[in-house]
């Protein structure tokens, strides 16, 4: 059977195939199907815009669908960037940009005042069933970049227990802890048990 994982974003394919490799399905992405373009996140949740990318995903191809969608927290911005996290500096902006306006928003934030998290929703919809996941992990925001791996947030994202950044880390060092491996883990044991339900009910 074949899985596509609802998402043109490279990294973040990648920390997903390696997180869902126990499921032992084909797993596709969005760039196997050229034809569906960008999905807009118009939810205002991460659960409705992990099944909003899932199910239009899964309606367009007839076959089972993930989605994901993420947002970073920052305490000292009430929460933001949020749901909002792939704009915060606006419109077709890059990593950069986001990272430099939240650098920017706390130049005067002392460094035991910086904590965030990230937060992910994943969600599986293949027709009949849809199921979600979520998960999530503590850090603080660095004064500064640090780190080349990873994407988005990941060189400001300071996880303390590891005393590093996210891009500090490799991409399976990252999804043993990262709010994202932590919600696919939960998502890849549901649907091995979704999975051997059905197949014993015969379904
Ligand atoms: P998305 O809508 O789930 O793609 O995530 C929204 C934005 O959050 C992305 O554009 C990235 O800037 C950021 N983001 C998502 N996941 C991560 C991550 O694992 N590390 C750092 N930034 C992330």
């Amino acid at each position: 059977m074949e899985i596509i994982l609802a998402s043109h974003n490279l990294h973040k394919m990648e920390e997903m195939k390696a997180a869902l490799k126990d499921l032992h399905f084909e797993i596709k992405t969005l760039n196997d199907f050229p034809e569906i373009g960008d999905i807009p996140e118009t939810g205002a949740t991460l659960e409705e815009n992990a099944l909003l990318k899932a199910r239009t995903v899964n309606k367009l191809t007839g076959l089972p669908a993930i989605g994901d969608d993420t947002g970073l927290e920052v305490d000292a911005l009430a929460g933001e960037p949020g749901v909002y996290s792939a704009r915060y500096a606006g419109e077709n902006v890059t990593y950069e940009d986001n990272v430099n306006k939240i650098l920017n928003e706390m130049t005067h934030i002392r460094e035991h005042e910086r904590t965030a998290r990230f937060r992910t929703v994943t969600a599986f919809v293949d027709g009949f069933d849809e199921i979600t996941t979520a998960g999530k992990i503590e850090g603080l925001i660095t004064k500064e970049p640090k780190g080349t791996s990873g994407f988005g947030y990941d060189p400001v994202f300071y996880i303390p227990e590891m005393k590093c950044t996210f891009a500090e880390l490799s991409t399976e060092e990252k999804n043993k802890i990262s709010h994202r491996g932590h919600a696919l883990q939960k998502l890849s044991k549901l649907l091995s048990a979704h999975w051997s339900a059905n197949e014993t009910t015969g379904v």
